[in-house]
Order: C-alpha cells, then structure tokens, then sequence
C-alpha cells in the first residue's frame, strides 16, 4: 500500500543538490529509517541530481523532476528525470571509474555508488531527449508515526 508520493520540479542548479536530498530524506522519515539507509539514500540522490546539472544541462537551464513514493511496507521508490543531453553509450557511463568529464575533477563513480547503495537502479536515457534514473531500496520494517 502507498503511503505517500512526491513530485518536485526543481531548475538544475547546484544549491539544489543539497535541498533535493535533504527534501528526499524527510520524505522517509515517517519510516523511521536507520542513520545507514538515510545516509544511502541522500548520497544515492546527491549522485544522481549532480549528474543532472552537470552532465545533462551542463552550462545549460533546465528542470530536473523528481518522482517517488513510499510503500507501508517501506519499499521507496524515486526517479529522477533530466531532460538534457541524453546519454550516447549506457554501458560505458555505468562502468565504475568512466567519467565524460576528467576536466570537472569527476570520480566516475555516481552510477556505482547509486547501485551499491540501493537495491536497485535503472538507467533510461536518449541522447538528445534526456536521461531518468530510477532506484529502489527496501528500508527495514518498523512501525510507523
Ligand atoms: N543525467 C545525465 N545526463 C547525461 N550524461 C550523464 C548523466 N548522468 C551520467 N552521465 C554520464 O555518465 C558518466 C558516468 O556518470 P557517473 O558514474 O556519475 O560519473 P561522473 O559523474 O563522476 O562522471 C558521466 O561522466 C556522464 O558522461
Ligand atoms: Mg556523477
């Protein structure tokens, strides 16, 4: 059963790095999570919305979406959707240590720590129409607030 859902359309700025995982760690808090799964999941965002700006939009404007929603069961789901440059070569930008950008000082690890530290992570994107990067993590059952 849903307990909740969200829907966030934030311009891709970099101060919104901060604010999204931080509005997505409030979003399950009413679970009751441990100090690991919040962690997990604010970085796991952090990686993903920071691909958004500076991979998809570059020095470009445009939104960033955020979709997700909760199950009573603790089962968390979110999306997190650009509608930038798209991505050419999926596998090679899912291998760990791959980064388009050595220039930016990038690890090339977003996508690893994204699939580490949840359980699950798909990546959708099309070149020139935009990327969407879905993840789910089942949070360990506890009562609810
Ligand atoms: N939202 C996105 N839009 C376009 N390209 C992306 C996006 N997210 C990731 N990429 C591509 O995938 C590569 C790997 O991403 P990631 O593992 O987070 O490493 P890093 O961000 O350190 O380069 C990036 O270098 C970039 O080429
Ligand atoms: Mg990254």
């Amino acid at each position: 059963m849903i307990i909740n859902k969200m829907m966030l359309k934030l311009p891709a700025l970099s101060i919104n790095e901060a604010f999204a995982r931080s509005v997505v760690a409030a979003f399950i808090l009413p679970l009751d999570p441990t100090m690991q799964e919040l962690a997990d999941v604010k970085t796991a965002v952090s990686e993903a919305v920071t691909n958004a700006i500076i991979h998809g939009y570059g020095d470009c404007e445009g939104f960033i979406f955020i979709n997700a929603q909760l199950t009573r069961d603790g089962i968390f789901e979110i999306e997190i959707e650009d509608s930038g440059v798209g991505i050419s070569d999926l596998p090679l930008a899912l291998s760990p240590m791959y980064t388009s950008a050595p220039e930016l000082e990038r690890s090339g690890m977003g996508f690893t720590i994204m699939e580490q530290f949840m359980d699950s992570l798909v990546v959708d994107s099309k070149p020139g129409a935009g990327t969407k990067v879905r993840m789910v993590k089942k949070l360990q059952p506890r009562n609810l607030h």
